[in-house]
């Protein structure tokens, strides 16, 4: 087994650290009061490559492994969890599912722009009736003979009215339940594509969520990505890897509020000794560390397996499930550590904590995650697949 990195990972995560440190850094607070949309600091994310990190660079994408991605998203989270999420969606669930499973064309025409992060891609799976329950879409994509016609509203989606690009999931067949879903690219300037009111969260602020209605849209047959009723596979297969990429913002967020608690506490004094030194406060960071280290490795490991092309569905949704909750459990902690400076805006460990709790929602929420592993374990799918002969002969 080996732990070290590549000079290659290291650079990735060096640039990372410098570019969130001086070009995030500055108005995270702002941005995330007022709502603001980090439209200068994305165009300057694609300037660094970092909108299309694991895609090849024929088709305009950085050509980097997901533990680079991976090491990229934590120093970006770090510092400013709604340029991560903006990042994320568009590396994980747009670019490289568009490579992975789109056509010559459709990479030609869609995947250059957003790969580069001349265009920005959004995702759109969640509707009203159906968040964790995806299997139950009720948008529908109509056959028309040349062209889909599609209708319905989605909802949660990031990037939604900042994007160029829609990855629409629509119901073709119904009578063949998810095995009917389409996915659909579509251009958001097409006619009947209405972005709907902008959500006011309870963290990551200034990334942008809307709900979308397509009403009456005429989609190209040429924008299906892959075969009739690919669309819930692709979803499901995408999402394995966006998975990882939001266990990457989460410990992002905990290990920035981590980092906080620790400069904090050893500055601060009380008793006539800094926080640090007083058992309550040191046990705190020790138990923050082990979970992020421990949160760390379960992701390096999901993101190991996808680079191998093994199977990483159920090593992302534990990735995810316990990065999520490391990342909780920690910003909470970071902010009892600063006490009342904890509690307010300057101190930036409140922003981490309330950036925290999408983690455990979005992309699958933590119940939808245990599902997944459970049904991997259930159906005799050893989780540990690099392990899997051991583990049989035990
Ligand atoms: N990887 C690959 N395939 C998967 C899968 C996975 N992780 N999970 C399910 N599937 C496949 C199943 O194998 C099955 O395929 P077949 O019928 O071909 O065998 C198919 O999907 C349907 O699965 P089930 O029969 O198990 O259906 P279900 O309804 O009982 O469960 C579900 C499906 C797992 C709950 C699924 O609906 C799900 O993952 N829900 C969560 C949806 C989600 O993550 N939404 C996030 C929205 S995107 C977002 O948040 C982006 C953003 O803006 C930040």
């Amino acid at each position: 087994m080996y732990f070290e990195l590549t000079e290659e990972q290291m650079a990735v995560r060096e640039a990372a650290r410098d570019f969130a440190r001086n070009e995030l850094l500055p108005g995270v607070i702002e941005r995330d009061r007022e709502m603001k949309f980090p439209k200068e600091q994305v165009r300057k994310m694609a300037e660094m490559g970092f909108m299309g990190m694991m895609n090849s660079p024929e088709y305009g994408g950085g050509g980097m492994d997901t533990i680079s991605y991976v090491l990229a998203m934590e120093e970006i989270a770090k510092v400013d969890a709604s340029c991560a999420v903006i990042m994320s969606v568009n590396n994980s669930l747009v670019c490289w599912g568009l490579e992975k499973y789109g056509n010559e064309e459709q990479k030609q025409k869609y995947l250059t722009k957003l790969a580069s992060g001349e265009w920005l891609g959004a995702f759109c799976l969640s509707e009203p009736e159906a968040g964790s329950d995806a299997t139950s879409q009720k948008t529908t994509a109509v056959d028309m003979g040349d062209y889909y016609l599609l209708n319905g509203t989605k909802n949660w989606i990031t990037n939604g009215g900042t994007s160029n690009v829609h990855l629409v999931m629509a119901q073709t067949h119904p009578e063949k339940g998810h095995k009917g879903i389409n996915c659909l690219i579509v251009e958001t300037d097409w006619p009947g594509v209405v972005i709907g009111a902008k959500e006011d969260k309870l963290g990551i602020r200034s990334s942008d969520t809307h709900t979308i209605m397509y009403n009456d849209v005429k989609v190209p047959k040429a924008n299906r990505i892959g075969d009739d009723g690919f669309g819930f596979r692709f979803a499901m297969n995408t999402l394995n890897g966006g998975r990882i990429g939001i266990a990457a913002q989460a410990l992002g967020i905990a290990s920035g509020a981590y980092e906080l608690a620790v400069k904090y506490s050893q500055e601060r004094k009380a008793f006539g000794k800094p926080i640090a030194q007083h058992q309550a406060i040191a046990f705190k960071l020790a138990d923050m560390a082990t979970e992020i280290e421990a949160a760390r490795l379960l992701i390096m490991r999901a993101a190991w397996l996808k680079d191998q092309g093994m199977d990483y569905a159920a090593a992302s949704a534990m990735a995810k499930v316990f990065a999520s909750e490391t990342a909780m459990k920690t910003t909470i902690e970071a902010v009892q550590v600063h006490g009342g400076y904890g509690y307010v805006k300057e101190y930036h460990v409140e922003r981490l904590m309330r950036d925290a709790k999408i983690t455990q929602i979005y992309e699958g929420t933590s119940e939808i995650q245990r599902i997944v592993i459970s049904r991997n374990i259930l159906k005799g799918q050893l989780y540990i697949p690099m392990w899997k002969e051991s583990m049989q002969a035990v």
